[in-house]
């Protein structure tokens, strides 16, 4: 079966209608990220009791963490519209120009997947960060002029999976910059708890605990996993999600006990059989295995850097003796 369980792109409109049902839209239902959380609950209550705007905001860290749902928590927490956008979205500095002109005082603006941006429409970000307004240029050649438009003060969200991706200028010019971490088990056990409840689906403490177990940290992957379980539930078991139910559909879905599916399976055995533990370079991998190096670097490998399975090294990825164990191979000597 060919299960994609982890993915950085939402892959179709079901799969998004059903995130979006799920998401909560208050900082008090957000579970987990305690740090960011306490942190932005000041910067909000501070900003309304100013009657500002909130400063820009930068959210970072793997896929599926809840970028996208702090961003819709932060503007409805400071009770003001959310636009969304995306870098790939935003092809020509008129775009932005466009995008930023029909925002409203206070304002959150969204921007997903910020790295994305190419620099000539970074350069339109910076003036509209710093003083709220758009430099524009009229006119060609000699005659050209460069006229300052002012725009309505707003908040600059802007989210990545690779803030290293991110160039310098930018990156200074958020005034918070939150990390996300792959989330604690007894949390996830709390973010299955809630979406079963949504969904009024029977869970027990150790189905949920079974789920949690293996969701790599990730919320995302704990929705998707309790909704397949919860389909083995409903034909096998009049509904129920118990230990046993949720360990054997697990078991099905190919999903081993630490969360690794058939594409980490792949890499990490990759490495073994084909360049003998590593050193190897990403791409190389990427080839041998048939993925895309990016949707590694992005997806799969910052979760098995998390849990100590790879390491990178300057000539390449190893894989350490965790995952021999965990295969139950033999370390070369
Ligand atoms: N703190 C949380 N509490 C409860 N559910 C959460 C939390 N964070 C995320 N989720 C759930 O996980 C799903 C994925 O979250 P979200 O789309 O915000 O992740 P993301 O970081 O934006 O991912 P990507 O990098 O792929 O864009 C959402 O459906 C949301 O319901
Ligand atoms: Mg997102």
């Amino acid at each position: 079966m060919e299960e994609r369980i982890v993915s950085s792109e939402t892959e179709n409109t079901e799969e998004q209608s059903f995130e979006q049902t799920l998401r909560p839209k208050l900082l008090e239902t957000y579970i987990g990220q305690d740090q960011v959380k306490n942190n932005l609950a000041v910067f909000i209550e501070a900003a309304r009791n100013r009657q500002e705007t909130l400063d820009h905001v930068l959210l970072y860290g793997p896929p599926g963490l809840g970028k996208t749902t702090l961003a819709a928590v932060i503007a409805n927490e400071m009770g003001v519209n959310l636009r969304t956008t995306s870098g790939p979205a935003i092809e020509r500095p008129g775009d932005l120009a466009a995008i930023l002109s029909a925002l409203e005082p206070g304002d959150v603006l969204f921007i997903d997947e910020i790295h994305r941006l190419p620099r000539a429409i970074e350069e339109v970000l910076y003036p509209a960060m710093e003083d709220f307004c758009l430099d524009i240029v009229i006119g060609t050649g000699p005659s050209a002029r460069s006229v300052r438009l002012d725009l309505p003060p707003f908040t600059l969200v802007g989210a990545t999976t690779r803030a290293g991706a991110i160039s310098a200028p930018l990156r200074d010019r958020f005034g918070v910059l939150c990390r996300l971490e792959y989330y604690e088990e007894h949390h996830l056990v709390e973010i299955v708890h809630r979406t079963a409840q949504i969904f009024k689906t029977d869970i027990d403490e150790q189905g949920a605990l079974e789920i949690a177990k293996r969701s790599r940290g990730t919320p995302r992957i704990a929705n998707r996993l309790l909704r397949r379980v919860r389909d083995f539930a409903q034909v096998r078991a009049e509904g129920a999600i118990t230990y046993p139910i949720a360990q054997e559909s697990l078991e099905l879905l190919q999903v081993d006990r630490l969360g690794l599916d058939h594409i980490d399976h792949k890499l990490l055995t990759g490495i073994i059989e084909r360049f003998r533990g590593g050193p190897v370079g990403l791409d190389t991998i990427a080839a041998s295995i048939g993925e895309e190096s990016s949707t590694i670097e992005d997806v799969y490998e910052p979760y098995l850097l998390q849990i100590g399975f790879l390491q990178r090294t300057p000539r390449g990825r190893v894989v350490t003796h965790l995952v021999y164990e965990h295969f139950q191979l033999e370390v070369p000597k």
